[in-house]
């Protein structure tokens, strides 16, 4: 069954010294080429080099003010730094799984260019608050790259208000016609689900945005080190207080990654509503073409496989939470390489994220409501019953008796196969005393959604002021 999988050859004999391990010194011989192959990171952890290299820099520099290494040693190091920082930005730079990950690769990279200056580098901290200072600064970027693309969002759907505003859609509840609502309440809607994703996400940059840089390995260093001045200079707001905590901590990756779901979840509700939407059984409106494909089989099929997808990929970024959750259930203080699976994980959700975003923001703006249909399709369902029990209210009459009494008006009318404002007026008297002829001026659509008047409702003055207020938030 395993006869296919590659292996590598067992290395014989450990016994020459290992010159590309800087752990090396307390070894007696060579890693086994399969540990090397099942330990390394850098074939994931390469994509923290630019942080990576900001980091050291900031370290070295601080380094040098606080007397631990001269100014032309700080020098020699920036200098070296930047030019590798450049050399893998340009892809010149060839990464050794050999050296584990990134940090010893470029750690290395530095010493064969500067000598023995590039060994005083690692001066006062450790990989282990390296690692979490460059996975930081990676998800501070991330975190702000996902709010541009939620904020194209929410402009997106804003951006459908001026066409869409006359439209009224069926409102659900449990998939069954419930209340009428304006089809820019709808857009709204999805507004306000990204703006609480936003405002999580800058909530969780601020304990993202936290230095753990100079808590070395686990208990902090001996050497003079200025922590707040390389929190300064790499923007960080605060500094990771406890050396033990910094060294274990990954509720900043696990925030950020559950923060990621919930976008994921939201991405996908839109994605399934629209699917539904799209079909010939709803046929609410038409997908742009450029975001769906065809079968190879069934010539007529224009396939929502982007909203599929967008549902689809939800499924890795809820996996990735779990996976990061179970990642780090019952680890002791404080670091443990099990650490390591975390990037992957989140670099994963970013990105499946943002992709998501970046489609969801096209087919937003490209779809088209099928007006016609919608409207004929408007007076099935009795969306204006709760509002005209909430009329018998007002006249009155108690909410438990008006439902009764609605619900004994619809059960007419369905077995009739009219809509309410399809019954006589004899009907509705018979059905209570107070009501007259005045009970058709809240019946049909159109009026059912008119009479809403409550702050957040669908009234259509409520849902004009929302409006308003997005489009003036998305202003710049
Ligand atoms: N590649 C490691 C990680 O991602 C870096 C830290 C390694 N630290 C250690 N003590 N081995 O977690």
């Amino acid at each position: 069954m395993f006869a296919n999988l590659p292996i590598l050859p067992v290395s014989g004999s450990v016994v020459s010294k290992d010159q590309n391990k800087p752990w090396g010194g307390v070894f007696d011989g060579d890693t086994d080429p399969r540990v090397e192959k099942f330990t390394e990171s850098v074939s994931f952890d390469h994509r923290l080099s630019a942080q990576d290299v900001r980091g050291s820099t900031a370290h070295a520099r601080m380094l040098a003010t606080t007397g631990v290494l001269t100014e032309g040693e700080c020098q020699q190091i920036v200098d070296g730094l930047e030019q590798i920082g450049s050399e893998i930005a340009d892809g010149r730079f060839v990464f050794r799984t050999e050296l584990e990950d990134v940090h010893m690769n470029i750690e290395r990279a530095l010493i064969e260019r500067i000598g023995d200056v590039g060994r005083k580098l690692h001066t006062g901290r450790s990989r282990n608050d390296q690692v979490s200072t460059d996975f930081r600064l990676w998800i501070r970027d991330a975190i702000d790259a996902i709010d541009t693309r939620l904020v194209e969002l929410q402009a997106a759907f804003v951006g459908r208000c001026e066409r869409d505003a006359d439209v009224i859609l069926p409102g659900y509840t449990h998939l069954q016609r419930a209340q009428p609502v304006l089809a820019n309440h709808y857009w709204l809607a999805y507004c306000e689900k990204l703006e609480r994703d936003r405002t999580r996400l800058t909530d969780c940059r601020t304990r993202v945005n936290q230095l753990p840089l100079g808590t070395a390995a686990l208990a902090g260093t001996t050497i003079k080190i200025d922590r707040q001045m390389v929190a300064d200079e790499l923007g960080f707001e605060g500094l990771v207080a406890n050396s033990l905590d910094s060294s274990s901590d990954r509720d900043f990756a696990i925030e950020f990654a559950f923060v990621l779901t919930l976008v994921a979840e939201h991405l996908s509700t839109w994605a399934e509503e629209w699917i539904l939407w799209s079909t010939i059984e709803f046929n609410f409106l038409t997908l742009p073409q450029a975001y769906c494909t065809g079968s190879s089989i069934m010539p007529q099929k224009i396939n929502p496989d982007v909203l599929e997808l967008t549902r689809g990929k939800t499924a890795r970024v809820v996996g990735n939470l779990q996976s990061l959750l179970v990642l780090v259930k019952g680890l002791p203080l404080a670091y443990n390489r099990d650490l390591q699976e975390d990037k992957e994980r989140v670099f994963d959700s970013a990105e499946t994220v943002l992709a998501c975003l970046e489609m969801a923001a096209a087919v937003v703006t490209g779809a088209e409501l099928n007006r016609e249909v919608i409207a004929e399709g408007l007076d099935r369902g009795y969306l204006d019953a709760t509002t005209l029990m909430e009329y018998l209210i007002g006249l009155g009459i108690p909410q438990r008796t008006a439902h009764e009494i609605i619900g004994n008006l619809v059960a007419v009318a369905m077995k009739q196969g009219v809509p309410l404002a399809g019954l006589p007026l004899s009907t509705f008297q018979s059905a209570h005393e107070s009501l007259d002829e005045k009970v058709f001026a809240v019946l049909g659509v159109e009026q059912a959604v008119a009479a809403f008047c409550s702050y957040g409702s669908t009234a259509p003055a409520e849902v004009a002021k929302q409006v308003a207020m997005w489009q003036e938030r998305l202003k710049n």
